[in-house]
């Protein structure tokens, strides 16, 4: 599949799918400070919604575009099925996630350890693409698990996905080790290797390529661009949210819109989180994806402190969010 420039444009920079932090929130939030970066969801299991009816799930806002869910599992009709709830719900893209290592997600033969079974991640692919009809479905995966040789792995595995009509994957530069190391140790302790996901732009010219892994900086961005079609960011876009969105517009999407200042963010948050307290929401699951809002500036620990104090308790809303402010 060849993509046009357009759609490469917007694809150059994304927001990791992390479970727990990249929620509906998260990601509105998230939103404020850029209007072009794709977002991931959490990944929602395909049993959660085909054999559980949890179509909750799938809840977004709509402000929220472009917006990608990503979907685990490894029974091609059950992925089938879930892409078409996904497409329903208006979703831009349902990527498949072969690069999560935990447990549970091992004994559901989700995640990582389909690296070792690429025909059939290959069948996947080919249902959710049948069930996605026109919007794109893509891959994140790792550069391989365990003893697996990485350099003939990926390679192997991209072409794979290639031959299924897959036109854009992200690769998250290290191996999931799946004995002894836990889903934390498995996001740092595998050593990166950039120099391998370079390769595999040179070998595949048409797919379109995103790295991931340990990017902690738009300049670190705007290097791996160099090399890349595109990058995804997950952890340090979660706790310095403002220093990886808040110049992206700018930077990468050439949109040259000022961008909300950090106050103008939080104030931005202001109808939402009151909507979602009259809901009978508590105020500390929205505010707990802000409290890196102010990394780096005067004033960061005491908005930290005071949200993280204060946010669960009953009746906390937005007074305690401006109670919170640097000032
Ligand atoms: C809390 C947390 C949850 C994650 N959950 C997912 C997930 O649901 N699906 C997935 O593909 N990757 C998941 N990841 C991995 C990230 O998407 C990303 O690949 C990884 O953190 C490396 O990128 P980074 O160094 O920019 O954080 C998660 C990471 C974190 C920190």
């Amino acid at each position: 599949m060849c993509l046009n420039s357009n759609a490469k444009l917007a694809y150059r920079f994304s927001i990791a799918p992390m479970m727990d932090w990249t929620d509906r929130h998260c990601r509105y939030f998230h939103r404020l400070m850029s209007r072009h970066a794709l977002l991931y969801t959490e990944m929602v299991t395909a049993p959660a919604l085909v054999r559980g009816g949890a179509l909750h799930l799938l809840d977004y806002n709509p402000e929220e575009h472009p917006v990608a869910v990503q979907l685990g599992g490894s029974d091609p009709a059950e992925l089938a099925a879930a892409t078409g709830f996904c497409v329903e719900r208006g979703y831009d893209e349902v990527n498949l996630n072969v690069g999560c290592p935990s447990d549970r997600v091992q004994s559901g033969a989700f995640g990582a350890v389909l690296m070792k079974s690429p025909d059939l991640v290959a069948d996947c692919v080919s249902a959710m693409q049948e069930a996605a009809g026109d919007v794109p479905v893509t891959v994140k995966c790792r550069i391989g698990v365990d003893d697996q040789e990485a350099a003939e792995v990926l390679p192997e595995f991209l072409r794979k996905m290639q031959a299924a009509g897959i036109g854009r994957i992200t690769v998250h530069a290290r191996k999931a080790w799946l004995d002894g190391l836990s889903p934390k140790e498995n996001r740092d302790i595998p050593p990166l290797d950039y120099p391998l996901v370079h390769e595999m732009k040179r070998v595949f010219p048409d797919i379109h390529l995103s790295i991931n892994g340990g990017i902690a900086s738009l300049d670190m961005v705007e290097a791996e661009l160099a090399h890349m079609d595109g990058v995804m960011v997950g952890r340090a876009a979660y706790h310095q949210p403002y220093d990886i969105l808040g110049d992206a517009d700018q930077r990468i999407f050439s949109d040259a819109r000022a961008c909300l200042s950090r106050e103008e963010v939080v104030f931005a948050m202001e109808d939402y989180i009151g909507r979602h307290v009259a809901a009978g929401g508590k105020l500390a699951q929205i505010t707990k994806h802000m409290l890196g809002l102010f990394a780096g500036q005067p004033g960061a620990r005491r908005w930290k402190r005071v949200l993280s104090e204060g946010a669960h308790k009953e009746g906390a809303g937005f007074a305690l969010v401006q109670e919170a402010l640097p000032r």
